[in-house]
């Protein structure tokens, strides 16, 4: 069956990166991950992806031409379907309208709840235990040029717990939410990548 070809963009630990792996053959399946971009060379996202026999390059900002070589690198690879995950580089609106429709990102709140500019990781789940929400969650949505801006594609609901810290209530949306919806997600719109492409 023709898959949707997916390149994920990471940064850290890769822990979405590896749900999207253990998920292909079962919540994935219109899709599978080809590529695997990081910005840092030391990222453990990376080892988690050549443990999986998947292609990986180090795009770094530092080498200049960032946003161009990490298009060569697309297209050279003919991707349907670009995955952020985890990754904490913001793209620029050439970027992003490059893939219209083609990007989809994890951003763990509830959009339009803590998001946007200087809201990633960590102080995210410090916003969100800072106001006393007592519910948050994670997002999926499509990627444009206003950060975390772009169409909501699933949304997850998680209970923020009395006593829970910033590290505690990130690994409860990490599993909970996160690691569930993103290949969701991925599934949602490689199945619609394909379908438009099989439509003569
Ligand atoms: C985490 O804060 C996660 O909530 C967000 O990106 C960060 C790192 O995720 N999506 P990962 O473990 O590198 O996938």
């Amino acid at each position: 069956m023709l898959k949707a070809k997916i390149a994920v963009l990471v940064s850290g630990g890769g822990t979405n990166l590896q749900a999207l792996i253990d998920s292909q053959g079962k919540t994935l399946n219109s899709g599978e991950i080809s590529l695997v971009i990081s910005n840092n060379a030391d990222s453990y996202a990376l080892t988690r992806a050549e443990h999986a026999g998947i292609k990986t390059a180090v795009v770094r900002r530092a080498d200049g031409d960032f946003e161009g070589r990490i298009i060569r690198l697309i297209e050279e690879n003919e991707i349907d379907l670009i995955i952020l995950a985890g990754f904490l580089c913001v793209l620029s609106e050439n970027f992003t309208s490059h893939f219209p429709k083609k990007i989809i990102n994890i951003h763990p709140s509830l959009i339009p709840s803590f998001c946007g500019k200087d809201f990633y990781g960590l102080h995210v789940h410090e916003a969100a235990l800072e106001r006393g929400v007592k519910i948050t969650g994670a997002t999926v949505h499509f990627v444009n040029e206003i950060t975390d801006g772009g169409e909501i594609i699933i949304q997850k609901a998680v209970e923020v717990q009395d006593g829970d810290t910033p590290e505690i209530l990130q690994r409860r949306v990490m599993e909970e939410a996160e690691w569930q919806i993103l290949p969701m997600a991925a599934e949602k719109v490689s199945n619609s990548i394909i379908r438009r492409n099989t439509d003569v």
